[in-house]
Parts: C-alpha cells; sequence; structure tokens
C-alpha cells in the first residue's frame, strides 16, 4: 500500500509517499519551510498545499512534535502554544479534504525504526532518541510502543534535558561534537539508570554525525544511527496511517 506521510517540525514540514510493506519512499521527497508564526491554521495550510504537490487522494500520517492524545496535540515545547489542546487530526482533515492521522514525531520515527531500521526483530527496552530543535523520545518495550514519552524533558544538570543537550543548543552555544557528546552522554546515562534499556537508536540530523561524538558515550546498552536516518519519520508517519485505516 503507498501512504503519504508527512513530518511536521520547527523549521520544515516534509513529506514523501511511502511504501508501507517495505519502508521504502517512492519518488522523490518534498520540504516546504514551517510558516512563522506556526499556528495551527497556518500548518493546516501548508499540509494542504504539501498534498497538492502530490496531487494525493488518501489519507495522510502526519507525525508532530508535541503529546499527541487521541488527535489532540496536548504540549506546545517548541511550537506555537495556540497549539495545546487543538484537533490536529480534524483541523488537518477539514483543511485537506482527506482522512489524517496525527502521533507524536518521535513516537513515528520509532515506529519506523522497530518495523524496517535498527530496531527490526530486537525484543526488550528499545529507546530511540531523536534530537534536533528539541529531543523526542519513543520507547518500545518487546515491539511494542508506549506512546508519548517525552523524556527529552526530564531534568538534567538543573535544566530541562532538551535546553542541555538538543542539537539546537549545540548549535546556539558553537559546541564542538566532543563537547554535546559529553553532555548528550549524561542524557543516555540518566535514560539508562532510569529505564535500563537493551538499546538506543539516534534520530534526527546527529544521527549521520554519530562518528563524531562516539567515544564521548559510555553507556552499557549500544548507541546506533536510525537506519533512515531523517526519513524515519515521514516512513512511520504513513506507517501509522495505513494502520489506522485498518
Ligand atoms: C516535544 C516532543 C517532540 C520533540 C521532538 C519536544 O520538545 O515536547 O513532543 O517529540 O520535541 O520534536
Amino acid at each position: 500500500m503507498h501512504m503519504l506521510g508527512v513530518d511536521i517540525g520547527g523549521s520544515g514540514i516534509k513529506g514523501c509517499l511511502v511504501d508501507t510493506k517495505t519502508g521504502e519512499l517512492i519518488g522523490e521527497r518534498h520540504r516546504i519551510a514551517t510558516p512563522q508564526p506556526a499556528t495551527p491554521a497556518a500548518i493546516a495550510h501548508t499540509l494542504k498545499a504539501l498534498v497538492e504537490h502530490f496531487d494525493w487522494k488518501g489519507p495522510v500520517g502526519c507525525g508532530f512534535p508535541a503529546t499527541i492524545h487521541n488527535g489532540i496535540a496536548k504540549s506546545a515545547a517548541n511550537i506555537d502554544k495556540s497549539w495545546i489542546e487543538t484537533d490536529a487530526e480534524h483541523l488537518f482533515a477539514d483543511v485537506t479534504g482527506k482522512p489524517c492521522y496525527v502521533l507524536n514525531d518521535a513516537d513515528a520515527a520509532g515506529l519506523a525504526e522497530m518495523r524496517f531500521g535498527a530496531g527490526k526483530d530486537r525484543k526488550g527496552v528499545i529507546i530511540l532518541i531523536t534530537v534536533g530543535t528539541g529531543i523526542g523520545t519513543a520507547v518500545f518495550v518487546n515491539g511494542h510502543l508506549l506512546p508519548n514519552t517525552e523524556l527529552g524533558h526530564l531534568m538534567l544538570e538543573g535544566m530541562v534535558a532538551e535546553h542541555y543537550c538538543s542539537d539546537a543548543v549545540r548549535k546556539r552555544e558553537d559546541l564542538s561534537w566532543g563537547r554535546w557528546g559529553k553532555r548528550f552522554n549524561k542524557y543516555l546515562a540518566r535514560l539508562e539508570f532510569l529505564f535500563s534499556p537493551d538499546l538506543f537508536i539516534l534520530g534526527g540530523g546527529s544521527a549521520s554525525k554519530l562518528e563524531k561524538f562516539v567515544d564521548r558515550i559510555e553507556t552499557r546498552a549500544p548507541l546506533i544511527p536510525a537506519a533512515s536516518l531523517n526519513q524515519a519519520g515521514i516512513i512511520g508517519a504513513a506507517l501509522y496511517a495505513a494502520e489506522q485505516q485498518g
């Protein structure tokens, strides 16, 4: 089955058609800059433009950077605060005219990696971490997702973890990969203490840079890059839509 998967982020809204049987992208990915301010109406209209770009007539899966409960956004750490309590699924469906299925962006990336990528056929406790503007997490136990874990908001060194070691912080503070890696190692150590995972999977932009800081990582559980790197969110969103369709 083909499905349109969309990854809604703070700087870009990216979509592609996905073969949900194989997890492969079909054709070219398309990216539109996230409108600013990124209000619900502005994002919904950008999503509509993306759907029209693909001339897509079917359902749409969307990864979204917030806690999503039954299609409703419940948090807004790095997006416009007006998202809180917005029914994203209904809004997107109204504006695009297509059924839309919305889930947390890190959960979407996790679904893709567990089905086709770095977590395929792996049992035990697996934590996928996406590092970008914020830090998102997806926790799996024997392949089952515990949704909306929000472990990027743990307190670390007296601050919210994503304010200490996100990719945005690395850039803003001009940290070397080594110095940033030391911070990230502290974050992983905290997750390891709390959850005793068997594996960490790293997604987001930093996944392709792992060799630059892997020497700073001292956790017992291995840290490996997401197999589909930055595309996992798109693939997982498409998988989610396919599942919801039944
Ligand atoms: C949000 C999460 C999201 C993560 C990555 C965090 O700030 O709270 O919901 O998964 O950023 O986008």
